[in-house]
């Protein structure tokens, strides 16, 4: 296909391809309006699409807590950027009926910020904390007398004359999220009563999430079109919407607004070297590299990133994932290896 061939031509800084990846997962400033990323977000339930047992399961759980008119246990979201952890926490204090405070670990540095956050909390209120694996000591431990046994307590004074005043609070749902699970100290991790993982999605379940995209934004699409996005977007809804946004910019421009078909998705992805598999460009050169240079590995992580003048830790993080997700690249005790699928689909 036309995007394999190009490979010979992807010769771009790391550095500005990085900057560039249409299929980073990770949510973009440009991105931000925000309003316009959440206008997309699903409000209910009913409005998220996928993750089934999730949905059942955080179903019964808010059910419960309605039925008995208390506030849900502590819950923790874990999985990769994208997947809809933050949309889940919004659907669900939607779905109790009560308000949400958003807030993010690095935003919570001090006992003021703290003290802050769970002032004037109303009964059962959520309280939503992103990367809540990058909390510091200090907030994690005015955190757990709050989490468990709904107290805070806060030291007034210093040195030998310090005294301990302990708040009393309502009860209310403390909300984690995070892409880094193994990150969050065990302490922590252990005052959740739910712990969820997100998956990615399958291509019916993006299709569907493309459908519901587009009628948002008012495009029309076919099927199969919003299937190919669906196929192209690494599993992640957020990459979903963003594929489907670039589509709509090259029908703009291309004076082909009625309706977007296979035809208009193929052109324009290729225009962003986002094959049928959702690979981009880094993710070719890196794997090129495993077979041209190290004849399909086992080799090392180092090797691999000085020859691409990477850093070591952006290849793990950000180029790796989805290969090792999709069965490209397998990580052994010796190193990196190149697999025969991801052979096959380089024509190598
Ligand atoms: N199940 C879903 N159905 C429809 N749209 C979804 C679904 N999950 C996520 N989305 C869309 O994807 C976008 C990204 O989701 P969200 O911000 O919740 O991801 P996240 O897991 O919190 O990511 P991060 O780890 O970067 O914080 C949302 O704005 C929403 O529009
Ligand atoms: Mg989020």
């Amino acid at each position: 296909m036309a995007i394999v061939s190009s490979i010979k031509h992807e010769s771009e800084s790391p550095k500005k391809q990085r900057r560039e990846r249409l299929v980073n997962a990770n949510l973009l400033t440009e991105e931000v309006p925000l309003t316009k990323d959440d206008s997309l977000r699903p409000r209910t339930f009913d409005d998220f699409i996928g993750q089934l047992d999730l949905k059942e399961i955080l179903g019964i759980s808010v059910k419960a807590a309605l039925a008995r008119g208390e506030a849900l246990d502590h819950l923790l979201f874990y999985g990769p950027p994208g997947l809809g952890k933050t949309t889940m926490s919004m659907i669900i204090a939607e779905e109790l009926g009560v308000k949400c405070r958003v807030t993010s670990a690095p935003a919570l540095e001090r006992p003021r910020d703290i003290v802050g956050l769970l002032v004037n909390l109303q009964p059962r209120e959520l309280i939503f904390i992103d990367e809540i694996h990058r909390l510091n000591r200090i907030a994690e431990e005015l955190l757990y007398p709050a989490m468990e046994d709904r107290r805070l307590d806060l030291t007034i004074g210093k040195g030998s004359t310090a005294k301990i005043r302990s708040i009393s609070l309502p009860p209310f749902t403390m909300v984690g999220a995070t892409t880094k699970p193994a990150s969050i100290s065990s302490p922590m991790r252990d005052r959740f009563g739910i712990t969820q993982r997100l998956e990615f999605y399958n291509a019916k379940d993006l299709q569907t999430i493309v459908q519901r995209t587009a009628d948002l934004i008012g495009v029309s699409i076919t099927l199969e079109a919003s299937y190919q996005i669906g196929c192209r977007c690494r599993g992640t809804p957020r990459i979903a919407n963003r594929l489907l946004r670039r589509v709509r910019d090259f029908a703009t421009v291309q004076g082909n607004m009625t309706t977007i078909d296979e035809k208009i998705v193929d052109e324009a992805l290729a225009l962003h070297r986002v094959d049928h598999k959702g690979l981009d460009a880094s993710d070719r050169r890196f794997l090129k590299s495993l077979i041209d240079l190290h004849n399909g590995g086992p080799v090392g992580l180092e090797p691999l990133a000085a020859a691409l003048g990477e850093d070591p830790a952006t290849l793990e993080s950000v180029v790796e994932p989805f290969l090792l997700q999709i069965g490209f690249l397998q990580r052994t005790p010796r190193g990196r290896v190149v697999t025969h699928a991801a052979k096959k689909h380089l024509q190598v």
